[in-house]
């Protein structure tokens, strides 16, 4: 969800109304993805390395994810959204915490989408982690269980992604999702994410749908489908 701090500058305001408004085009964007058919979005709030920031634009983003998920309960639970963070949680303030756990509990048996937010989640760890919990033979299905386990994930595996989608111009990975990104089709925009809208999620899923998908074989007639597509 890149492009807050430049939307916030270039309006001469400070960072944190970037995030501000990037939380309205996060709801915005979840209504959106629900409408659409998307089964599992995964948003990157906040990469372990965000922690560099200045501790008021941390602190910030920090009472953003908290208001979130307390103005987004009732509705998440309304519309059957799972909601579920991933990341360390070893790094939080407790009431932060407590707010994921309740949200996680209240939204758990919701199946329309599922909706994960990367908070304090750093690819390269969760692989680090997975790894270190590894014991006996070595097989894909069982690395990403552990792969799940390490990001916190109640459902256990870590889910491929399908669709990655990276706002505000930039082209780069950032330590998301690398082990699940294997396969993924990834689809550039240059919209900063505070402008962030329906007709774009439309637009990166028609690019997705238009796609050859191969997985290193070879060409097959059957069209993308639109869920359950894993978009960032
Ligand atoms: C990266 O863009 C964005 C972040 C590190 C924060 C993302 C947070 C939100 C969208 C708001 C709250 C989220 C939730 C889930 C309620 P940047 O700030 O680095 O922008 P820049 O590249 O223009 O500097």
């Amino acid at each position: 969800m890149d492009g807050n701090g430049r939307w916030a500058t270039a309006r001469d305001l400070p960072r944190i109304a970037g995030h501000r408004a990037g939380a309205v085009a996060v709801s915005r964007t979840v209504e959106a993805a629900r409408e659409l058919g998307v089964g599992a979005l995964t948003l990157y709030a906040f990469s372990s390395d965000n922690w560099k920031r200045p501790p008021e634009e941390v602190s910030g983003l920090m009472q953003l994810f908290g208001a979130y998920l307390q103005a987004e309960k009732t509705r998440c639970i309304k519309h059957g959204i799972r909601l579920e963070v991933i990341g360390r949680r070893d790094r939080l303030d407790r009431p932060l915490v407590e707010a994921i756990d309740e949200v996680e509990r209240a939204t758990g048996s919701g199946s329309a989408l599922h909706l994960r937010i990367a908070v304090d989640y750093s690819a390269r760890d969760c692989i680090l982690r997975a790894a270190g919990a590894l014991e006996g033979p070595l097989s894909t299905e069982r690395f990403t269980r552990l792969l799940g386990e390490a990001m916190h994930a109640s459902a256990g595996a870590a889910p491929d992604v399908d669709l990655l989608i990276r706002t505000g111009g930039e082209k780069r990975l950032s330590d998301f999702l690398l082990w699940e990104s294997a396969y993924a089709e990834l689809v550039f925009s240059e919209r900063m994410w505070p402008d962030f809208e329906r007709v774009d999620l439309e637009a990166a899923l028609g690019e997705f749908a238009r796609r050859e998908r191969r997985f290193g074989g070879l060409p097959s007639q059957k069209a993308n489908s639109v869920a359950p597509i894993q978009a960032v």
